[in-house]
């Protein structure tokens, strides 16, 4: 008799997770040709504000024209290479001036000043561009395009989240998190509540694991939305409310979070009251620096008293346990006992993923 019981989706070969070059195709495929986010356009205010991202190795300088365009530019010198900026973050004094020799580039990227080279032509000479893009507030940059556009590659995402007017939002804090596990598993990890009840007491009395409604899978994104439980409004230590709902979410939005892996690295969770960014920075095969924001609406920032440690301590505390289970995840699979295992129907969202993988590695080769 033939069995009615297909194969079951199964979890990725540990390669993917372990193997240094695999890693590095993994990284040129995802971080280097397509758009990822770079951080907030409310970061670089003013014309001259900069700050710095590394990616798969590159430092990428992201800074603000006078025309209040936001430019991203390879940290390379066009003299003898040198990288030219080492400060994280700041603001260049309407130039950005290499500390070699001095050759002196406008924030356009423009060749303005370079000593003893007057046998050159300047325009020869610009800053390496890098695309940039922004989306409601979130600036995108692109290494190596294919030629797709941002909104391209975002599909109908930009539609589903306008109520949140994610561009209005300002940061309220930030914290950087060390994680030595791979990427992917992020995202994997991010993307299932089924580990919910063992692994976060706290959240669990928030939200049901079962409730989530996720939409169907993307290319370009996997994602869904979460109510809540027992009379829990929002996402901290005690599910209160103690900010008012952002200003345009219906009735509907206001009783629900999403979360959205937005590939490669935007980890979005829209709550009724705030927005939580996740980007992803791969280091090593098992290594992730992983930069998490809570977002505010500055009416709310503005409030005498205004206090959002509930929802700070509670994703701190939630990131915590996700990381440290992630590291775990990470030992576990570069076991030589690991083999690929499988996924349960609440798994879904983590095996398309795995598929996208797959497919963008096929049709790399
Ligand atoms: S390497 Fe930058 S000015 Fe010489
Ligand atoms: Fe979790």
């Amino acid at each position: 008799m033939i069995s009615e019981v297909q194969s079951p989706a199964q979890t990725l070969p540990g390669r993917y997770y372990t193997d240094p070059e695999l890693f590095k195709a993994e990284v040129e495929r995802f971080y280097c040709r397509t758009w990822v986010c770079a951080g907030r356009a409310g970061q670089i205010p003013n014309a001259g504000d900069y700050f710095l991202r590394e990616v798969a190795g590159e430092s990428i300088l992201i800074t603000r024209t006078n025309t209040g365009a936001i430019k991203a530019y390879f940290n390379v010198c066009r003299h003898r290479g040198t990288r030219i900026c080492a400060t994280a973050e700041g603001a260049f004094p309407g130039r950005i001036q290499c500390p070699y020799h001095g050759w002196t580039y406008s924030l356009e990227g423009k060749l303005i000043g370079a000593p003893h080279m007057d046998h050159i032509c300047r325009e020869d000479y610009p800053l390496n561009p890098v695309q940039a893009d922004t989306w409601d507030g979130h600036i995108f940059i692109n290494l190596n395009s294919d030629g797709q556009s941002l909104r391209e590659q975002l599909a109908d995402l930009p539609d589903r989240f306008t109520n949140w007017h994610m561009g209005d939002l300002r940061l309220y804090k930030r914290m950087v998190y060390e994680v030595k596990a791979n990427w992917k598993l992020l995202i994997l990890n991010y993307n299932e509540c089924l580990h919910c009840p063992v692994l976060h007491p706290t959240l669990n009395k928030l939200t049901s694991y079962t409730g989530a409604e996720n939409v169907a899978p993307h290319p370009a994104y996997i994602g869904g939305q979460m109510g809540f439980k027992d009379g829990a409004r929002t996402m901290s230590m005690d599910g209160k409310l103690r900010r008012d709902y952002l200003p345009s979410l219906t009735e509907e939005e206001r009783e629900k979070v999403c979360y959205y892996a937005i590939y490669p690295n935007l980890l979005l969770s829209l709550h009724p009251d705030y927005m939580m960014t996740y980007t992803l920075w791969p280091e090593a095969v098992n290594r992730t620096q992983v930069i998490c924001e809570w977002h505010f609406h500055p009416d709310q920032l503005a409030q005498p008293g205004f206090y959002a440690e509930d929802a700070v301590d509670f994703w701190d505390l939630t990131n915590k346990e996700d990381w440290s289970i992630s590291e775990l995840s990470q030992l576990g699979i570069s076991s030589r006992a690991y083999k690929p295992g499988p996924y349960s129907s609440r798994e879904s969202l983590l095996h398309a993923f795995d598929e996208t993988v797959l497919e963008r590695e096929k049709q790399s080769k």
